[in-house]
């Protein structure tokens, strides 16, 4: 009878295995959703007959602050109310209000917004009017001989980021050879500031998620005569630049990400399979160094997104004390360098801040929140993707366009290529490095540029 049971015991366990594979494989869409429409002026769109009146031109834009706004920064910095930080802390609390004191020093005698302002002018930027709103974007070319070719390409920031991200990446991909790449590598580099954020004009009514934002930057890329074009993205872009995919696989021809937007049940079981024994379920150390120890990385993540609950489900309360406030405002954007760099440097007591980024560059992203005045209007996405208005366009399809991913070692989730060809089929690359956390383009930036030119020559080599 010893063989029956055994091919029994066989069967249950490929009938079992087939199960859980379906419960962890999640069935998604493989049509393309309906993009729909939006406007998000105040009051009614103005109408001639059945079309919206909108005005399509491009205006150069030049970032231009009032002096009597510094003036009014300089007070609030000066007269700030700081807090006192706990005997023999660092970050673990959150921002160190002693070091805190270090910056709002810094912040009041060293640093220079001219020269940030210098600094952000050097490149071309413009804004469009799209669905009733102005849009802001930097419009990077390259300098092509006869005979060579740029690939267009969309790079979108994320929270609390800004297009000053991209600053050192841009001439990486725009002038590759004169920074380690080849005459195969150009890029036209479009940067916009995602509405809400930057200097884009903040939409006026409820409902605007990561699909609407994808909708209207796929807008923008077509009105500047972009029929194909790359896209790349972490955070909150990743969510916008999926959705973008999933929308308009005919004009995305290839996706880059250094973040996920989308987790499946098996991102989780895997793991905690694997963790029983992580050299015979993840043969690759990559792969355990990615997903393990899994513990480890889920307390990281749920005591890192707390900010999220916040501004998923109240974002206007906080953010008026965060409008008011220049250094609350840069203690809650840069405690998120600090930890999102590198989760280890909680136990420093400046949050390691200066050995990625220096205070000018982390200030400077500050300020675009600042002289916005628009931090409400950029964490207001986060209760739009969580409400019932968000179409979960990333959870519910897949999509079909050829995508390609960066994994680094302090991104809060990671990932594995056969995790992320859940939602990506045709996924062609994949690539671990050994450093660098979520915001790569701003702390790594060559190592970034280069594995977006390798992922666009597997794309064009299709
Ligand atoms: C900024 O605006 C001021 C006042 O309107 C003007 O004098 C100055 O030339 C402008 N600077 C730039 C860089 O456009
Ligand atoms: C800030 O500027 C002062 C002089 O104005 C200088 O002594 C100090 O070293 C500077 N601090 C930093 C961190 O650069």
């Amino acid at each position: 009878m010893g063989w029956k049971f055994a091919v029994i015991v066989l069967l249950l366990a490929v009938v079992m295995g087939y199960v859980f594979s379906l419960i962890l494989t999640p069935t998604l869409k493989t049509e393309t959703p309906d993009a729909g429409d939006g406007w998000w002026a105040p009051g009614a769109p103005q109408s001639s007959g059945s079309k919206l009146e909108q005005d399509t031109s491009l205006r150069k834009f030049t970032v231009n602050v009032s002096n009597d706004l510094l003036a009014d920064l300089n007070l609030r910095i000066r007269n700030a109310r700081l807090i006192e930080p706990l005997d023999n802390s660092a970050f673990e609390y959150g921002f160190n209000a002693g070091y805190m004191r270090h910056l709002q020093q810094y912040w009041l005698e060293n640093y220079s917004w001219r020269d940030a302002e210098k600094r952000l002018n050097q490149f071309d930027q413009f804004l469009t009017n799209i669905e009733g709103i102005d849009v802001h974007f930097l419009h990077v070319k390259p300098k092509l001989k006869p005979g060579q070719k740029a690939k267009p390409l969309i790079i979108v920031h994320g929270w609390p980021g800004s297009v000053y991200e991209f600053y050192k990446i841009l001439p990486m991909l725009t002038d590759p050879t004169s920074h380690g790449g080849s005459s195969d590598d150009f890029f036209e580099v479009i940067c916009p500031s995602i509405p809400g954020f930057g200097f884009s004009e903040a939409p006026h009514k409820q409902g605007f998620t990561a699909a609407a934002a994808a909708r209207i930057l796929n807008k923008l890329m077509l009105r500047l005569g972009f029929k194909q074009y790359y896209a790349q993205a972490g955070d909150v872009g990743t969510a916008i630049t999926v959705n973008m995919a999933i929308m308009y696989p005919d004009n995305v021809k290839g996706l880059h990400n250094n973040d996920l937007a989308q987790v499946s049940l098996k991102s989780f079981v895997y793991p905690m399979v694997a963790s029983v024994w992580p050299s015979f379920f993840l043969p690759k150390e990559e792969e355990r160094n990615a997903l393990l120890p899994l513990g480890e990385r889920i307390s990281f993540v749920i005591a890192e997104l707390g900010y999220m609950y916040v501004f998923g489900t109240q974002p206007d309360s906080l953010s008026m004390a965060l409008n008011d406030s220049p250094m609350g405002l840069a203690s809650l954007i840069l405690e998120k360098y600090s930890s999102w760099t590198n989760r280890n440097w909680k136990k420093l007591e400046d949050g390691g801040l200066t050995q990625a980024y220096s205070m000018d560059d982390l200030l400077t992203n500050v300020m675009i929140y600042w002289i916005n005045g628009n931090v409400a209007s950029s964490v207001r996405l986060f209760k739009e993707e969580f409400g019932a208005s968000a179409k979960g366009y990333p959870t519910m399809y897949a999509s079909h366009v050829p995508f390609g991913y960066a994994c680094f070692p302090y991104e809060f989730i990671g990932t594995t290529d056969w995790l992320m060809k859940v939602f990506h089929p045709r996924i062609l690359h994949f690539s671990y490095f050994t450093t660098g956390g979520h915001f790569p383009a701003f702390q790594v930036p060559a190592l970034l540029a280069q594995d977006i030119r390798d992922f666009a020559r597997k794309v064009e080599a299709l």
